[in-house]
């Protein structure tokens, strides 16, 4: 049996010694974060979901989006996002958000793009991000947010230590997939904690073993 634990009272693998990399990321019963264009508008932002969920993963919301809500990007777990060239795109150029995570160190793994005007304060970069991630574990922060997508997630898999994964109550068929192709590999993660909400919203979390 599943205990049902207050989502905002079980925070004690955020409060680890060490600084962690999490994937936290919403995904589609059939394991889609986006679909095969990039849609994301069958994730449910309305339910009781929502405001348990953001005061435990507080400041994972662009800036700008979080302050037009009234939300309180401040105190969160993460100092530091990480996120794949298309995953930042999505910010551009129709929301204008060349900067989204102001609040955050940003860093953006790119090969071929360069930053747009007014993304001065993101990261670009075509380091190596395995490297990257194990050079930023040694600083001290905050833990790290592996925002996505699914292409840097499967770069990033065996340095992934926790993964948050919002499974939402609906099956997309085809899209983009919670990680990209990998080798077959299997790797047991431990349950951190789960809770279900009426909105059919399953919180999922698991840390490596
Ligand atoms: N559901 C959610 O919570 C959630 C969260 C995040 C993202 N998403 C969705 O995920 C989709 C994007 O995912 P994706 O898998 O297509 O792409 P992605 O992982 O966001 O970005 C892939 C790009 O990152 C760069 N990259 C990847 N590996 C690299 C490396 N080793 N070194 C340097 N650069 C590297 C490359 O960019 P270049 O081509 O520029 O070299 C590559 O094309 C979007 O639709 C977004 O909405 C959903």
């Amino acid at each position: 049996m599943i205990e049902q634990q207050p989502v905002k009272s079980h925070l004690l693998w955020l409060e680890d010694e060490v600084r962690n990399l999490t994937y936290y990321v919403a995904v589609s019963l059939d394991g889609y974060i986006a679909g095969p264009h990039g849609e994301f508008d069958s994730f449910l932002v309305e339910g009781d979901h929502m405001e348990p969920i953001w005061e435990r993963y507080r400041g994972t919301a662009p800036t700008q989006i979080a302050e037009a809500a009234g939300l309180s990007v401040a105190d969160g777990p993460f100092d530091t996002v990480l996120m794949g060239w298309n995953t930042y795109a999505v910010g551009l150029p129709d929301h204008h958000l060349p900067s989204p995570y102001q609040h955050l160190r940003q860093i953006v793994f790119t090969r071929s793009h360069e930053g747009p005007a007014g993304s001065e304060a993101v990261h670009f970069t075509s380091a190596d991000p395995v490297a990257t991630v194990r050079a930023l574990k040694k600083e001290d922060g905050k833990d790290i947010w592996l925002c996505g997508g699914g292409t840097l997630a499967a770069v990033l898999a065996d340095e992934i230590d926790r993964l948050a994964l919002k499974i939402n109550p609906v099956l997309f068929g085809n899209g983009i997939p919670l990680f990209g192709a990998r080798e077959y590999a299997p790797a047991m993660l431990e349950r951190a904690g789960t809770h279900a909400f009426d909105s059919g919203v399953l919180l999922a979390e698991y840390r490596r073993s």
